[in-house]
């Protein structure tokens, strides 16, 4: 039988035969802004400082060999198989590890495996959000979150981050609104630690305060935490789930930051009345979670040494993040600013209010160097003049080369400003605007 071939363009009178069978909800589908970037940056000469890729280079290729090796000559037949919708126990207590690690103590029977945190975040947008209901999160958010809010047709209300996170402040008088006008949110969504995009973490006082709301509204928070480990700074501080106990913090968790991406392995946290709906989403979704990749979990926690790996993963990202500081202090230019994370993978950086950095890119990847444009961590028209940079997917060397490139079409951008204009910024004037209220460390100033 030949190969089948993909076909290369869908002709219009292909879409104008199915459109009038599509659902409604796709009509407010959003593409995953960072999904097709992936695309475009797979060239191998494109310095990608876009995705939020762990690097999984550092994970030794002998183990992983072992490990496999082990489980196809002592239990292939139930590695091949499927498995429990909820995940197998033995995973539930790799994922006990990791959540004690942190602080927290769930029930193992609030637990369920799934594929990846961004399934978790699917199922629980599934189990929760009917057209129009409200869900709230932070402005800036992650990026892959929007899609899933969007595809359930929620109506998105982002709430301000600061250098503290999310401005609960702000929440509240978010509340009061949707209170005045009979609404109530089906929940808040909130990467409180090493957030991405912004790199930013929500101080005590704060999670404290959401916590609290929490309680006396009986509001559900959505914790989402692939990153609280991934700590080179700074004191750790208590996950939202574990001051409040479960009750009403739902978490997300995952093994992608921490060990790999590849094997999709992810989780949520609920109490058992939310926790039967997602398990019902979850069976409707794809039956279970792949059993192949618990089992190799399993393998790699028997061996008792992740804590160690992850310590190692700090110690590089650390180094590859006082990389990206020390370059972005060095080329990009004055007006310009960005966060100083204590961890994860994220830096963000806000430039002057006049580029565009949807823009910004398409001539940046003509120097073969791509970020993602802020905007994607928006819904509706904002965060056009910021930028998310991921300092963890390559080495030293290309950080340097790539912040190095885009800080110079940021420099012809301002160029071509003064010059269309007539107007040729100064540090003052090329400076964010109040409203952008994350960036805290300024090029101009030297630092
Ligand atoms: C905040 C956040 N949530 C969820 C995910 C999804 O991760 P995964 O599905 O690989 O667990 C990511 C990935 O970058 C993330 O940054």
């Amino acid at each position: 039988m030949p190969p089948h071939r993909r076909r290369a363009h869908t002709r219009t009178r292909d879409l104008e035969r199915y459109a009038g069978l599509f659902a409604e909800r796709t009509g407010v589908m959003r593409s995953s802004a960072m999904r097709d970037l992936m695309a475009v940056t797979a060239r191998p000469e494109v310095i990608s400082l876009a995705g939020g890729l762990p690097d999984t280079s550092t994970f030794p290729a002998k183990s992983f060999a072992a490990q496999m090796t082990r489980i196809a000559q002592e239990s292939a037949a139930e590695a091949l198989q499927y498995g429990p919708t909820e995940g197998f126990d033995e995973t539930v207590d790799c994922i006990l590890q990791v959540m004690g690690a942190e602080g927290m103590l769930p029930d193992p029977q609030d637990v369920i495996v799934t594929t990846g945190g961004q399934q978790a975040i699917d199922l629980i947008g599934k189990t929760l959000i009917d057209p129009g209901d409200v869900v709230i999160c932070e402005a800036p958010t992650y990026p892959g979150a929007v899609p899933v809010f969007c595809s359930y047709q929620a109506d998105v209300v982002q709430v301000e981050c600061d250098e503290e996170g999310m401005r609960i402040e702000d929440l509240e008088a978010v509340l009061a609104e949707l209170d005045a006008a009979g609404r109530r949110p089906k929940f808040v969504y909130s990467v409180p630690t090493f957030q991405n995009p912004a790199g930013v973490t929500m101080s005590l006082q704060r999670r404290n305060r959401l916590v609290e709301l929490a309680r006396s509204r009986e509001m559900l928070v959505v914790e989402d935490n692939p990153y609280g480990l991934l700590r080179f700074g700074g004191e750790p501080l208590p996950p939202l789930y574990q001051l409040d106990g479960g009750d009403f913090v739902l978490y997300v968790g995952t093994f992608s930051k921490i060990l790999s991406p590849g094997i999709r392995l992810g989780w949520a946290v609920a109490p058992p009345p939310v926790m039967e709906k997602i398990v019902l989403g979850k069976q409707a979704a794809d039956l279970c979670t792949s059993t192949l990749t618990q089992y190799f979990v399993r393998e790699y926690f028997a061996e008792g040494r992740w804590l160690d790996y992850v310590e190692s993963l700090c110690d590089i990202y650390r180094r590859r993040r006082d990389a990206m500081l020390a370059a972005l202090a060095e080329h990009f230019p004055a007006g310009a600013s960005w966060t100083e994370p204590e961890g994860g993978l994220f830096i963000w950086a806000t430039l002057p209010e006049f580029i565009d950095t949807g823009d910004l890119l398409a001539r940046a990847l003509r120097d073969d160097v791509a970020f993602v444009p802020g905007g994607a961590a928006y819904v509706g028209d904002r965060g056009r003049n910021s930028m998310r940079l991921n300092f963890s997917g390559v080495g030293d060397e290309e950080i340097r080369e790539g912040v190095r490139r885009i800080g110079k079409v940021i420099a012809e951008q301002i160029d071509l400003y003064g010059a269309l204009t007539g107007d040729h910024p100064t540090v003052e004037a090329a400076a964010a605007p109040e409203e952008n209220v994350l960036p805290f460390r300024k090029a101009a100033e030297g630092e």
